[in-house]
């Protein structure tokens, strides 16, 4: 029984997103079933989400980052902090054949993505179809912002959409 199945609320009405999370969830549950086959099967499963996840994360911070938000801004960040762990859960299960972490992460990961999806990439998905974005050109219907966006913009992140003038950062 897989921790996590697309249902329509997953869904950020942002088809290019919205293709790339069904895949996430697809590539966790075929985690999880090979995990009641083998290790060795669950880790090969898993190098693929890993892989996959990398692109995943990418492609949303190539989207901020052409769309005013600033290096360090928090959604950003906590996709280094789920990528950094996702890859120490591979090398304890290659290094150590330590396969504890890998049967814990799945159902964390389920959960962590349901309200990672709902709130800041959701955020992010209103954030682009505002300023009329196409991800496949790059093109932007409006201009972003001056001041970078440091903030996700999410329910969670407060301040929301915080904006750094450059005026603030030189007074
Ligand atoms: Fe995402
Ligand atoms: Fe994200």
């Amino acid at each position: 029984m897989p921790t996590l199945t697309w249902t329509p609320e997953l869904a950020l009405d942002h088809a290019v997103m919205d293709k790339t999370h069904q895949e996430f969830v697809e590539l966790l549950s075929a985690t999880e079933d090979a995990l009641a086959v083998s290790h060795e099967q669950a880790l090969a499963c898993y190098e693929s989400l890993v892989e996959h996840t990398v692109g995943h994360f990418g492609q949303e911070d190539r989207w901020m980052a052409a769309t005013g938000f600033a290096p360090e801004n928090c959604h950003s960040f906590q996709h280094a902090q789920v990528l950094e762990l996702m890859h120490e859960v591979t090398r304890l299960a290659k290094t150590d054949a330590d396969f504890g972490p890998l049967e814990r992460v799945l159902p964390e990961l389920g959960r962590w993505f349901a309200m990672h999806a709902q709130s800041m990439d959701a955020a992010l998905a209103s954030h682009l179809d505002q300023l009329g974005f196409d991800p496949a050109t790059g093109v932007l219907a409006s201009a972003p912002a001056a001041a970078p966006i440091t903030g996700c913009g999410g329910s969670s992140c407060s301040p929301a959409a915080t904006a750094t003038t450059a005026e603030s950062e030189t007074a």
